[in-house]
């Protein structure tokens, strides 16, 4: 849990996540939408290693928020969030009035893409609920049981994301394909996943032999 947001390290979260956005946008001339939806892809599977990692490598003593990756977990999902809700706003806007019956019907992204969009209309609902319940005081507010119920949730969006994400990549008759990012988007889930089950198999031999 990182219950420490520092005004500091949001600046340099949201410093990294906007030149991500104006790099891929300058440099690759992407839609707005889609540079914030691969923006905000990365920063989910940077938020996501940190677990599993802190899991396989235990605090050391040193308390300096650069050498903690934890520390940087809200900040990286918050700004996670902000692209996300960016990516939401860009792909909607120029629809006629906003129609989520025509998003949700597959209206939007091509004929047929109802579902991804659904998906991904139920990991943004989920990612903005987490990322109000971030801030270092609403964690104390709610409690730690409570904030991890919530939390928990994470790992739901990114099986959501990661499914959107592969849909519009690998299925999306417009596009014919996948493209650059296609693949190594397929890489990170599946090192989230492998990282996941590694972290699972540490702890339950830790616990065997004794140690937790
Ligand atoms: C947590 C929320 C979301 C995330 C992280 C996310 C992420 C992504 C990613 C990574 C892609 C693939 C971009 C590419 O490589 O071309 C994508 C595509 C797309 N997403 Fe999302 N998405 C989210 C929510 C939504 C919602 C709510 C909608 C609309 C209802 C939506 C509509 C689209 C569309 C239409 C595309 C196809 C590319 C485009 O035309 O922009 N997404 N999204």
């Amino acid at each position: 849990m990182d219950a420490k947001n520092t005004p500091i390290q949001h600046l340099l979260v949201g410093v990294l996540s906007l030149a991500l956005v104006f790099g891929l946008r300058r440099f690759l001339g992407l839609s707005q939408s889609v540079v914030f939806a691969r923006a905000a892809f990365l920063l989910l599977f940077l938020t996501l290693i940190i677990g599993p990692i802190t899991k396989l490598k235990k605090p050391s003593a040193v308390s300096s928020p650069l050498k903690l990756p934890w520390s940087w977990r809200s900040e990286l999902g918050i700004w996670f969030a902000i692209t996300s809700l960016a990516h939401f706003y860009f792909a909607m806007s120029g629809r006629p009035q906003w129609n989520f019956l025509a998003a949700l019907g597959g209206g939007i992204g091509g004929e047929g893409y109802g579902l991804a969009n659904l998906l991904g209309l139920i990991a943004l609902f989920w990612s903005l609920i987490l990322a109000f319940t971030s801030p270092g005081k609403i964690i104390k507010w709610l409690g730690v049981g409570s904030w991890k119920w919530l939390h928990s949730m994470t790992y739901v969006i990114f099986y959501l994301v990661a499914t959107h994400t592969v849909y519009f990549q690998f299925f999306s008759k417009y596009r014919g394909g996948p493209d650059w990012f296609g693949w190594p988007a397929v890489l990170m889930a599946i090192t989230i996943i492998f990282l996941q089950l590694w972290a699972f198999a540490k702890t339950l031999a830790d616990q065997k032999r004794g140690k937790e």
